[in-house]
């Protein structure tokens, strides 16, 4: 049997959508059997900040294999504390606890936890095309109608006390607005949300900075402080999800950094180990920490293990030491400048979005085939040429989105080849 033929023979098969094998990663790229080579624009999710097979980083954790490796959240160990302090260190100032997780997801639960806890229930509002996890309290944020919301016998475990409310995008604004004569309508329609929801009894507003996942979309200047705004007027907590945002790619080594916009829970994960072991993180604020130390209610066996912080660190290390917060602001201005470049070239593109290297772009049909099937075919050509990327892309959501979030290390010559790539691709599509 192939490797192919075993993995579908055997693995439930809920996420594998390529039928592609790989074999062998290093730097920007990762080999398939046949040793073709994949320029990795996805950095698999946002998780790879090193890019693949980065030595130093393989070296700390052989290392670290050697010197301790299980040790629960029970006790503490140099590798936890060093990180916790680093943690406190890279991020905005005012939050000043934090607790590691294994997964962005469970990270969301224990933010959510921290909310609810801290605030003695209350509703939790989030965005319509937020994406925040997959277990269950994560997944009930999520507003991007994921299976487990749209399937009736799986969305029984979704917990209740979940409300949406407008996401913040332009392009497809809920509102039937524009952006220069709309008032910022979606920040008007969260307070009424919030009014409706509780007023002075939310728990908390939770959303990404920028929505990746859910098409890339960056909410007009001045949104966050209008959010933070109506959080601090009726007392709600805000919790920034970083997962994909944070450690240094959208250009700075958070996102809320750039907007100048400091959360009451901040939450990484991803790439704060280089995505090479999982891991995760929950920041906040002194006085919301201490109240959870109160109770004994949350932990995962492998949350602070000693190889997650180990990772973490060596990887924070070498972003900071190699300058790779400022690459990823240089380099992801230079590819947002090439996809705009595009788009002057071809039609179906219709905006670009994104900051550092975090990017996007929204596609429309071309009059012979509509923007889903299009939005495959650039897919799977773009894949076959040899780039990896996203594609986000439902018809109850309307959009369809290349997504790409490459590692911290993205050359301005990958840029080259990546838009090369997209450029021959379409070509080849619309032909
Ligand atoms: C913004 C955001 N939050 C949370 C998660 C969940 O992270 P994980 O897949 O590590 O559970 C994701 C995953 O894609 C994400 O994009």
């Amino acid at each position: 049997m192939t490797t192919l033929e075993k993995d579908k023979k055997y693995l439930i098969q809920c996420y594998t959508t390529d039928d592609l094998v790989f074999v062998k990663g290093k730097g920007m790229y990762l080999y398939d059997e046949t040793g073709k080579s994949y320029l990795d624009f996805s950095g698999q999710f946002s998780a790879c900040t090193l890019g693949h097979g980065n030595e130093e980083l393989a070296e700390a954790l052989r290392a670290q294999l050697e010197k301790i490796v299980s040790v629960t959240s029970c006790f503490a160990t140099e590798e936890r504390a060093a990180l916790a302090e680093k943690m406190v260190e890279i991020s905005p100032e005012g939050l000043d606890k934090v607790m590691f997780g294994c997964t962005g997801s469970d990270a969301n639960e224990f933010a959510l936890k921290l909310a609810k806890y801290y605030r003695g229930g209350g509703r939790i509002i989030s965005f319509r095309r937020g994406f925040h996890g997959s277990t269950a309290g994560a997944a009930a944020a999520t507003g991007k109608s994921e299976m487990i919301q749209e399937h009736s016998a799986i969305s029984e475990l979704l917990p209740r006390g979940f409300v949406h409310s407008a996401p913040p995008y332009c392009y497809h604004c809920d509102f039937g607005k524009e952006p220069k004569s709309c008032g910022m309508q979606c920040l008007k329609y969260l307070e009424q949300t919030m009014l409706h929801e509780g007023g002075d009894r939310i728990a908390a507003v939770i959303s990404e900075p920028i929505f990746a996942a859910g098409g890339v979309i960056v909410p007009p200047e001045g949104f966050w402080k209008g959010v933070r705004k109506l959080c601090d007027k009726y007392g709600a907590l805000l919790i920034f999800d970083e997962v994909v945002t944070g450690i240094g790619q959208t250009g700075t080594m958070f996102a809320c950094q750039y907007e100048e916009v400091t959360p009451d829970i901040l939450v990484t994960g991803k790439g704060l180990t280089g995505g090479y072991v999982p891991g995760s993180a929950v920041l906040c604020r002194k006085e919301i920490g201490e109240a959870m130390d109160q109770i004994n209610l949350h932990g995962h066996t492998h949350s602070c293990y000693p190889m997650t912080c180990r990772s973490a660190l060596k990887n924070l290390e070498i972003i900071e030491r190699d300058g790779l917060v400022d690459n990823s602001s240089a380099t992801g201005a230079y590819l947002h400048q090439k996809l705009n470049e595009l788009k002057e070239k071809y039609d179906v593109i219709k905006d670009v979005r994104g900051r550092g290297l975090l990017q996007g772009f929204e596609i429309e049909g071309d009059g012979r085939e509509d923007k889903y099937a299009l939005g495959q075919k650039l897919y799977e050509e773009m894949l076959k040429n040899g780039l990896i990327t996203e594609l986000e892309s439902r018809r109850n959501l309307e959009n369809v989105v290349v997504v790409m979030h490459p590692a911290l290390i993205t050359s301005r010559e990958n840029v080259d080849e990546a838009v090369e790539i997209i450029d021959k691709s379409l070509q080849s599509c619309l032909k």
